[in-house]
Parts: C-alpha cells; sequence; structure tokens
C-alpha cells in the first residue's frame, strides 16, 4: 500500500439548517488536504441539493443505501472501509438517537455501523432539544463508545432562540478534523518487537503463546506513516513482509534480546509489542523427547526482560510497553509503567470473549505518568493508528519538557 499524507473523511451531513455550512467545510477540509465523500440523509437533501455537495467534493454523493447504481461504484461497505473518519455535521437530535441506538435505518447510520474509523459529531439542534435529557443521554453514550464530539458553539440560532446548539463554524471543526501535518516523526528512529516467540523443548517441539503479532505489524506501519524510520524484531508470524525499513526475524526470546540490544543505541523510540516468553527450557534437547510411561518434568528459565533492559538504558529511549491482563487491567499496567520505567504502556484484557490475542479486534487503556486514554473496540489497523498518534503526542512531550 502507498503512504498517504491525506486523510479520507465520509462526511455525513444531517437534515437541519446548517446543513448549508456543511458545503463550506468541505472546501475547507479539502484546503487542508482531506479527501471528502459526502453522504446525505434524506431530510438534508430538503435543506442542500446534492448536486451542490457533488460540484464542492468533486465527487458523486450518496443518499440511499439501497441505490444499485451508487453501488455498483464504491458501495456502502467499500466506503465503510476507506474511510479514515466519520464525521458527521450537522448531527441532529433524531441522528443522535438513531446512532446511539444501532440503528441502521439509512445509508449514514449504517456507514456508522458498518465503519471501523472514529467518528465525530459536529451537533446541531435547537437549544431546548440540545438539553433535552433524551439528547444528553444519548450524548453520553456516543462518547462512551468514543466518539468524538465537536461543539456546539452558543449563541443565536436560526428558530430566534439563544442558547447551546449551533454547529460548530466549518473553519473550526476542519481545523481539528485536518491530517496531522507533514511527518511528525521524520527523522526518528523506531525500534519495535512483535509477535511471539517460541522456545525449543528439543528438535521438533517449542513453548509458543497465541500472539499473532497483527497489532506490532500494525504499529509498525502506522509509525513508518508518520514519518519514523522502523526496525521490526519479529517473532514467527503468519503474517506478509510490512511496510518497514528493516525487519529481523527471530525465534527465541534470547535472539530478540540479542537483536534488540545491538541495535537498542540507534534507536529514539522502543516499542515492544511482542509476547516474550517468561521463560525457557533449561536445556534443550538436540533430540526429539521420547515419551514413556511416566510423568515429564520440563525445567524452566528465566529469559531476560528485554523492556526492561532497554528503559534502564542511560539515555533511555521513549519507551512504549503492552500489558496483556486477564484482570485488573489498569492496576497491574501502571504497576508494570512504574516498575519496568516506561514512557507509556497500553494495557489490553486478554481471555475475554472479544478483542486482544488472535482477534482483529482491540481495544486499549493508555496510561503515562499523569493520564491515560482509553481506545475503544476497533480493527488493529484503526487503533494502531490512534496508537501511534498517540505515542507521538507524548513522545513530542517528552522532548518538549526537561526531565
Ligand atoms: O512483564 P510483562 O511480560 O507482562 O510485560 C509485558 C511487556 O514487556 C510487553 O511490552 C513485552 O513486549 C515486554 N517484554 C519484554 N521482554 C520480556 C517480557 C516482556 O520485552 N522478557
Amino acid at each position: 500500500m502507498a503512504r498517504r499524507n491525506s486523510s479520507r473523511v465520509v462526511l455525513g451531513v444531517g437534515g437541519g439548517i446548517s446543513a448549508y455550512k456543511s458545503v463550506d467545510l468541505t472546501r475547507r477540509l479539502k484546503e487542508r488536504g482531506c479527501e471528502v465523500r459526502v453522504v446525505m440523509t434524506q431530510a438534508a437533501t430538503a435543506f442542500v441539493g446534492p448536486l451542490t455537495f457533488q460540484a464542492v467534493s468533486g465527487h458523486p454523493v450518496r443518499t440511499t443505501l439501497l441505490d444499485p447504481a451508487a453501488e455498483a461504484g464504491m458501495g456502502h461497505i467499500e466506503l465503510a472501509r476507506w474511510a479514515d473518519r466519520l464525521l458527521i455535521a450537522p448531527a441532529t437530535a433524531d441522528l443522535m438517537a438513531r446512532l446511539a441506538a444501532g440503528i441502521a435505518d439509512d445509508l449514514l447510520t449504517t456507514l456508522a455501523l458498518a465503519t471501523e474509523a472514529p467518528l465525530s459529531l459536529a451537533p446541531a439542534m435547537n437549544q431546548a432539544m440540545w438539553r433535552h435529557p433524551a439528547t444528553q443521554r444519548n450524548l453520553d453514550i456516543l462518547r462512551s463508545r468514543g466518539a468524538q464530539i465537536l461543539g456546539p458553539a452558543e449563541g443565536g440560532q436560526a428558530c430566534g432562540d439563544v442558547g447551546p446548539g449551533r454547529m460548530l463554524e466549518p473553519l473550526e471543526i476542519a481545523d481539528i478534523i485536518r491530517p496531522p501535518t507533514g511527518a511528525p516523526l521524520a527523522g526518528a528512529r523506531v525500534l519495535l518487537t512483535a509477535g511471539p516467540t517460541r522456545e525449543p523443548l528439543d528438535p521438533v517441539r517449542f513453548l509458543g503463546n497465541r500472539s499473532s503479532g497483527k497489532m506490532g505489524f500494525a504499529l509498525a506501519e502506522a509509525l513508518t506513516d508518520l514519518g519514523a524510520r522502523v526496525v521490526l524484531v519479529s517473532g514467527p508470524t503468519a503474517l506478509p513482509a510490512p511496510r518497514v525499513a528493516e525487519q529481523v526475524c527471530v525465534e527465541t526470546a534470547l535472539e530478540m534480546h540479542a537483536a534488540v540490544l545491538s541495535r537498542a543505541a540507534d534507536c529514539d523510540l522502543f516499542v515492544a509489542t511482542a509476547a516474550v516468553a517468561d521463560y525457557r527450557p533449561a536445556e534443550p534437547l538436540g533430540q526429539k523427547i521420547k515419551k514413556d510411561a511416566g510423568e515429564l518434568t520440563l525445567r524452566l528459565v528465566r529469559n531476560p526482560d528485554i523492556l526492561a533492559e532497554v528503559a534502564a538504558r542511560r539515555p533511555p529511549p521513549f519507551t512504549v510497553g503492552f500489558a496483556a491482563e486477564t484482570d485488573r487491567v489498569e492496576e497491574y499496567a501502571r504497576d508494570k509503567l512504574v516498575r519496568k520505567g516506561l514512557d507509556l504502556i497500553a494495557a489490553n484484557h486478554v481471555g475475554g470473549a472479544r478483542g486482544g490475542f488472535e482477534r482483529d479486534e482491540n481495544a486499549l487503556t493508555l496510561i503515562w505518568k499523569d493520564g491515560s486514554r482509553e481506545l475503544p473496540m476497533r480493527g488493529k489497523t484503526q487503533l494502531a493508528r490512534e496508537l501511534a498518534l498517540l505515542i507521538v503526542e507524548r513522545y513530542l512531550e517528552r522532548h518538549a519538557t526537561p526531565t
């Protein structure tokens, strides 16, 4: 996949008087380097004609779900996958209610369910509708799922009322949504571990784990897209080679340790996503272990903690660790952050019904010394992009603040 500097925005236009402002919003987003595809609700078409948005966005506008001609072009699922972000502006009270309830009765609400892209909403409605407990509850639900709420602003309204409910100005929205300018990690060297390790018992057997390497590979590509030179040290996975500067393939924890430590002096950021075996068989046998009637006892010895060793270097690179926990996720993760001397830790809940090892989706709690952020359940590619942006934010902040 070629590297993109633009951001693909599906702009969903709801049926409110502020829909006219979204024409200008389309222009402003394009000026800021976004590719924009517009989807309008039926109600929105009563306020602004689709042709207006088509002319400004430069692409056909979708208004219905069951449109064979449109589906023959970019189908709704393709559109859902294409998007880096779904921005709904104006988001009316009715649209927010349908989104909160998970209703998919038109193209826009169906896209909102089908896309893995983050959702941004610019609410616009009468001030009484905005203040109504039903709207506020829907807002809480959407927020708790990770939706970004832009505004609304306060002031005079089209209906003559004064109060909260005005859609933010197109310029304000476009400045928030714009893709990160340039390559914020240009010149930065990232060393990243991914995948499982295999600890040999004999020439044919090993101790391993369920890590697929998907999260680490996706993160390596997301950091590459932000301009970093990424060296990936990966354990055995079934994944195709990712877009990174260099990939070093290893099998055991000791090999991963050697590959990382020999490169640690040349990295600015170290990201440890690998599921490294804590123990290895004390003496792997040169020949296949034969079975007999009795029990077999394996003696295991500790593997070095690669992440803790890199974090203990002076000066240390910016270090990011992962914590896969089955319970008390935040508590254990924060403990690990302090104990290993990390800058940032990404904690995930494993062993539940969804997410984690061997899955395509995951949710993370990101924790650093004086803050935390939730990244709700989504596909690992999208999650990796958001995590990469947070790593950039924390990394640049550490460089701005002398320690
Ligand atoms: O202590 P725990 O294994 O739970 O810590 C997990 C974090 O430490 C992960 O970021 C993992 O990549 C890293 N790690 C490591 N070397 C080890 C064990 C864990 O780099 N031997």
